[in-house]
């Protein structure tokens, strides 16, 4: 893989360097961290002496059922955090705060979707005693349909309080959950039930989105009887799918395999002790895409995910007794996992869920819940920034935001517009904003302000979280002089690290481990500024961010090509200024297939139906052939620069010839 220009600093960010927010006096007054000097001293101390350090935190923050005997175990590129011990994600998140003040507290507060504009979503509260007791109940459910310690269960729901009611169940009993976002297709769904083996399914009848059903039902059992291309079921691992009541839709309920949620509550107590597992036991697979292939499954487990999930969440947004925390990230997500279950409810905050968009039934939606519910720490997309931005000022200015204390940003760079914009707009100069870096495979969050701490800049995600060693480095693994663009690496290993590819640990060493020696790589192009903070770039490998989710060039490509009137295809990003990058699909057709603008959507839908709505590419763009080198590659840098340079016109659906462009550059090389 090469260093390419995207590694080079972007003039805007230069431009903004300079401009310094120090922490506002009045929240560092009463923040967990309230200097530079306090940060630097933990954080050198858990660089030194991790062992020392991490030993301190798991004890102080953590509940366990024994305590571990060793606290790494380190076998390049296998890590084992807390050896010996044991404890469960349940009882930490729920049961440790019975008894306590903290039992009466709302655990999460739940805004449906409005059904039309003016009127309320529908909503629930759940304080933690009744969270705990719901996932008691529904984790004997789990038992009573046969799952048991170890084995993998899909959830596939709307955000609704049940998907963190079943996740926790999961974890309860140490069956191993697998969330799969309701914007995936039925082949992703079986493509992921294949991969991980999982005997049921979790979903519901169907899900709102801007007014309209998700037929959720409906694409889990298409799922259960797909097949693969020597015709076997792709998902006969599933024996039973339990079905939440959720939109009223009409569907097909198989007998013998599906049962109803509020059905199986009828036959179980609300007594369910939390299973005592080792540290290192599986908590969950969370599929994500790499530069090749099908996803993969990211593996994390038990004590070290836990113990990054409920310190981040506690010193990143500073928690405090009275706050009302919301991160608007779906469950299906990384950060739906980490921070609107696990982190949350690990510290007794209360979480907000909501289960819409940011714009149904009008773009001030998040302003009215904000109001409503007196959010005080508010953790979004740029994406979403960037949209609110377009739609203006006045659907924030219309509600009453005074209660935010804290904003917080992820899934991709923040330009210092957008920054500016959010930190003038909805927190009124008066909030800080941490800017979070992290992936799906980290766990928790790596890099990152602590709000009483940092002086933040716009546009950088700061310094690095205690015990986090990263660095930017050049293609042989040399650190790069400040200033200068890079790879962006993991030196050490970290309690919340992904333990691996889930049945594949040479594709883990491959992926993660090869590119640069002894060093985690993360796929991304970085620089340090001179003061050492750390400005994320972007992607740098063959993955896609779009509007913050993640997507694979390759399997897009690969959908295209299942169509049968496909030839080749190559995908590549565009800079976008709404979603950060779109997606645009270069195109040949075989022979007799003509290019036509309606052959343009049945290729987009036809990707949605392969992989899910959030892959459909931005543009497709036809062409006679697609420039290659005398080897056979494809020019990927050269495509880059037409997606980003030409304008496209309407829906014209011009053939392009790339012929000579890729007779040229050969000519270069
Ligand atoms: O490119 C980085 C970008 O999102 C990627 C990880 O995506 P995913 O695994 O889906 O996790 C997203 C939520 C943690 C990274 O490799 N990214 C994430 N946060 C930031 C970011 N890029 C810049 N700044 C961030 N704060």
């Amino acid at each position: 893989m090469s260093q390419t220009d995207k590694s080079a600093p972007n003039i805007e960010s230069v431009l903004h360097e300079a401009r310094v927010f120090p922490p506002p006096k009045a929240f560092a007054r009463g923040a967990h961290l309230k200097s530079l000097a306090q940060y630097r001293q933990l954080y050198r101390e858990s660089i030194q002496a991790p062992e020392r350090f991490w030993g301190r935190q798991a004890k102080d923050e953590l509940v366990w059922f024994r305590p571990w005997k060793k606290v790494l175990r380190w076998n390049e590129p296998f890590a084992k955090w807390f050896v010996g011990g044991r404890l469960n994600v349940c009882y930490n998140c729920l049961d440790r705060h019975l008894g306590t003040p903290t039992a009466n507290r709302a655990a999460l507060v739940w805004e449906g979707e409005p059904a039309a504009p003016g009127k309320p979503g529908e909503e629930r509260v759940l304080t933690y005693q009744q969270l705990h007791r719901e996932v008691c109940q529904f984790a004997n459910v789990l038992k009573r349909n046969g799952i048991a310690k170890g084995d993998r269960v899909i959830i596939y729901l709307p955000m609704v309080p049940e998907a963190a009611i079943a996740m926790l169940a999961c974890a309860r009993i140490g069956a191993v959950h697998s969330v799969v976002f309701g914007g995936f297709s039925a082949q992703s769904v079986a493509d992921r039930i294949c991969d991980s083996q999982a005997k049921l399914v979790i979903t519901a009848d169907g899900g709102f989105r801007r007014g309209s059903v998700v037929q959720l039902k409906k694409n889990v059992d298409e799922a259960l009887g797909l097949r693969d291309a020597s015709g076997d079921r792709l998902a006969k691992s599933v024996q039973r799918v339990i079905v939440l009541r959720r939109a009223g839709n009409d569907i097909h309920i198989e007998e013998d395999r599906d049962v109803w949620w509020h059905r199986e509550l009828e036959y179980v107590g609300a007594h369910c002790p939390a299973a005592q597992l080792e540290s290192e036991h599986p908590l969950f697979i969370l599929y994500t895409s790499g530069s090749t292939g099908k996803p993969k499954g990211v593996l994390h487990t038990t004590a070290g995910y836990l113990l990054a999930a409920r310190m981040t969440t506690r010193y990143v947004f500073d928690l405090r007794e009275t706050d009302v925390y919301w991160c608007t990230a779906d469950v299906g997500w990384v950060t739906g996992h980490s921070y609107v279950v696990y982190g949350p409810l690990a510290n007794g905050t209360t979480s907000l869920m909501y289960e819409g968009a940011p714009n149904f039934p009008e773009p001030d939606r998040f302003w009215r819940i904000v109001e409503k519910y007196g959010v005080t720490v508010l953790y979004t997309a740029p994406t979403a920034i960037r949209a609110f931005m377009k739609w203006g000022e006045d659907w924030p200015r219309k509600h009453d935001l005074s209660s935010l204390r804290l904003l917080g940003t992820v899934g991709e760079p923040i330009n210092p517009e957008a920054w500016i914009w959010y930190h003038r707009v909805i927190g009124a100069k008066r909030c800080p904003i941490v800017d979070t870096w992290w992936q799906t495979e980290t766990g928790n969050i790596m890099i990152t302000p602590l709000p009483g701490a940092t002086p933040t800049k716009p546009g950088s995600a700061t310094l690095p979280f205690f015990g986090v060693l990263p660095e930017v480095v050049d293609d042989q693994g040399n650190p790069v002089p400040r200033g200068t663009g890079g790879k962006l690496v993991i030196r050490r290993p970290w309690p919340s690290m992904l333990r691996g590819i889930w049945g594949d640990p040479q594709r883990y060493r491959e992926v993660y481990w090869s590119e640069i020696k002894h060093s985690y790589f993360t796929g991304d192009g970085c620089r340090q500024d001179p003061d050492g903070y750390f400005w994320i770039v972007g992607r740098i490998d063959d993955v896609l961010n779009v509007a913050g989710h993640r997507i694979g060039t390759a399997e897009v490509e690969s959908a295209l090509v299942s169509n049968s009137k496909v030839a080749e295809a190559a995908v590549v990003g565009r800079p976008d200024e709404l979603k950060g990058q779109a997606l645009v699909a270069f195109v040949t057709l075989k022979t007799d297939v003509h290019a036509t603008p309606e052959l343009r959507g049945e290729l987009r839908d036809h990707v949605a139906k392969e992989i899910g709505p959030v892959a459909k590419p931005d543009d497709i763009r036809f062409a006679e052939a697609l420039p290659k080198t005398r080897s056979g590659k494809i020019m990927r840098r050269l495509l880059k620069q037409i997606a980003a340079g030409t304008e496209i016109k309407g829906d014209t659906t011009t053939l392009e010839d790339f012929s000579v462009l890729a007779r040229l550059s050969q000519a270069e090389e």
